[in-house]
């Protein structure tokens, strides 16, 4: 098919076929955003659960709008087993009918943490941290059909140490947890049980999951700001996956998106 050799596609689809059919694992060297292809193809008509990875992404997108520095292929990285881009950038795309959508990014940065270390932390709604430096960031995007929707999880890792030019806080990168992990490898961890997660939480919703972002909650009793101005003390998330800020005025749950929330004192994460 083409693939590459360090990517371990022929695994990822036989892990994940007998539960998803029609599902296939697509490598590309190159595209604008995995996110916005597998959303062109959706609106297209093409509905079938795919795994697209880029090597490099030109106009790669995160959440509210902001772009996804993807770097590029190191090329000496491909000696390694798996070896290959400096991040790991993809998108799943698959039909999905929950009863309740709520939680589902929640659930998503769960399913990716656990797959990758123990010590990663979650801050709401789904940066995964280190250390209180991001590590990976998750945009969900989602196009209507007649009575379901088609869901698009992009998610990007740095694997090697990305440009820190410009950001008040470094990011983190996986090979500091793992040392010598490589993209294909980090891909090979997280690409089933994240399958497994969203058809999970497609079935149950995000009740089953609110105890495991709980525990890997980066923000718990600290003091937050939102992008409203209100401030407050962040206390977990509730059965629906809304954040509990404790404020003057009382608690508040927070459940759109939307709403930016900055930790007052990172440097204690
Ligand atoms: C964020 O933290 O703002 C979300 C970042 C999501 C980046 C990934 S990389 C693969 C997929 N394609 C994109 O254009 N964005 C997501």
């Amino acid at each position: 098919m083409g693939t590459p050799l360090h990517w371990p596609a022929e695994a990822i689809w036989e892990a994940v076929v007998a539960d998803l059919p029609d599902f296939s694992v697509e490598v590309l060297a190159q595209i604008d955003s995995t996110n916005s292809e597998l959303m062109r193809r959706a609106r297209a008509g093409r509905l079938e659960p795919v795994l697209l990875v880029a090597e490099q992404q030109t106009a790669g997108r995160g959440r509210m709008g902001r772009q996804w520095f993807s770097g590029p292929v190191d090329s000496a990285a491909h000696a390694a087993p798996y070896g290959g881009p400096t991040s790991l950038t993809f998108s799943l795309g698959l039909p999905l009918a929950p009863q309740d959508w709520s939680g589902l990014s929640l659930a998503v940065g769960i399913s990716v943490a656990q797959s990758l270390h123990p010590d990663l932390r979650l801050k709401w709604p789904n940066d995964l941290w280190w250390q209180a430096r991001k590590l990976a960031g998750i945009l969900i995007e989602t196009a209507s059909l007649n009575t379901s929707r088609y869901l698009v999880v992009g998610i990007g890792i740095n694997i090697t140490p990305p440009p820190a030019a410009g950001l008040a806080t470094p990011p983190a990168w996986l090979q500091e947890l793992l040392p010598g992990i490589a993209a294909g490898q980090a891909l090979q961890r997280v690409a089933a049980p994240l399958i497994r997660a969203i058809k999970a939480f497609e079935q149950d919703g995000f009740l089953p999951f609110q105890t495991r972002f709980n525990e890997r909650d980066a923000l718990s009793g600290l003091g937050v700001t939102l992008s409203d101005g209100t401030s407050g003390i962040a206390r977990g998330v509730d059965s629906d996956g809304a954040l509990r800020v404790q404020t003057a005025q009382g608690l508040q749950l927070i459940s759109s998106s939307e709403v930016s929330v900055r930790p007052l004192t990172p440097q204690l994460l």
